[in-house]
């Protein structure tokens, strides 16, 4: 596990190629990113992996992994549909890799439930905030059988694709946040459109997936709240944001 080396890593002032980029193509705090990143990435090790990128967007996790040079290789895929993130969000993946020089990452436009890969292709598959955008339905898996046959689609692909001890690693909204009742917050998430961790972690163990885990989310301003925080109600006061993890492991 290699928390300790990632943590260092993106915390070095080696990276400031990846800060200045990411600061000036979207405005937002760096210190902010390579928190929730690390939250992410939590405990995988992730040293000379290949990595799958599902539903990259415009691959900002992709790019900070890369620059930190842990990754063998990474693999972004998006449908770049135009919902999530815009229709030219590959296109502008590709102009900051040339920007920052990064070799290592393939880019490819791609559905992930049709994917063409081979199985066991990966050592770790990303779907950060993709799963709820991957699936036709809009509905909760907990009252459409068809939502639910789809999203085992999707969970029996990422299984496919990763190799034998290989993580998954998924990062979502739940349904229901407090800020949908505060008037003055405005967010253009479709909340009812996604999932309780709960029924992702069912899922998981279903396709076979094993050393399934939960982490709530913290955002960095309140990280020194995590023991308050880090609770299903803590949650839903704060993002609603959760991680779960896990495992093609050999026994399973
Ligand atoms: C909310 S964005 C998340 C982007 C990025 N992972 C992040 O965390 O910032 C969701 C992304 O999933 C992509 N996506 C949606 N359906 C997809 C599919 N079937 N296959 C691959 N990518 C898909 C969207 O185009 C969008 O870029």
């Amino acid at each position: 596990m290699t928390s300790k080396v990632v943590e260092g890593s993106i915390c070095s002032a080696k990276n400031l190629t990846f800060k200045t980029c990411f600061e000036r193509y979207t405005r937002n705090r760096y210190k902010n990113f390579a928190y929730s990143s690390l939250e992410t990435i939590g405990g995988v090790d992730l040293r000379q992996k290949t990595i799958l990128d599902a539903g990259t967007g415009e691959g900002w996790q992709t790019l900070l992994l890369a620059s930190i040079g842990l990754p063998r290789e990474i693999v972004a895929i998006d449908s770049a549909h135009g919902e999530g993130s815009s229709k030219d969000c590959l296109a502008v993946l590709s102009s900051n890799m040339k920007r920052m020089g990064i070799r290592n990452v393939g880019i490819a436009r791609m559905d992930f439930p049709n994917n063409a890969f081979r199985d066991s292709s990966f050592n770790v598959v990303l779907a950060l905030q993709s799963i709820h955008h991957m699936y036709v339905t809009r509905e909760r898996i907990s009252v459409s059988s068809e939502a639910a046959e789809e999203y085992k689609r999707i969970f029996r692909e990422f299984y496919r694709v990763l190799a034998l001890g290989g993580w998954l690693i998924i990062l979502e909204i739940r349904p229901t946040n407090l800020s949908e009742f505060l008037p003055l917050y405005r967010s253009e998430i479709n909340w009812p459109f996604h999932q309780e961790p709960e029924e992702l972690i069912e899922l998981a163990r279903a396709v076979g997936f094993a050393n399934v885990s939960l982490r709530w989310y913290v955002p960095f301003p309140l990280r020194h709240f995590r023991r308050l925080l880090e609770n299903k109600i803590g949650n839903w006061l704060t993002t609603s944001r959760y991680h779960v993890y896990a495992q093609k492991s050999s026994r399973s």
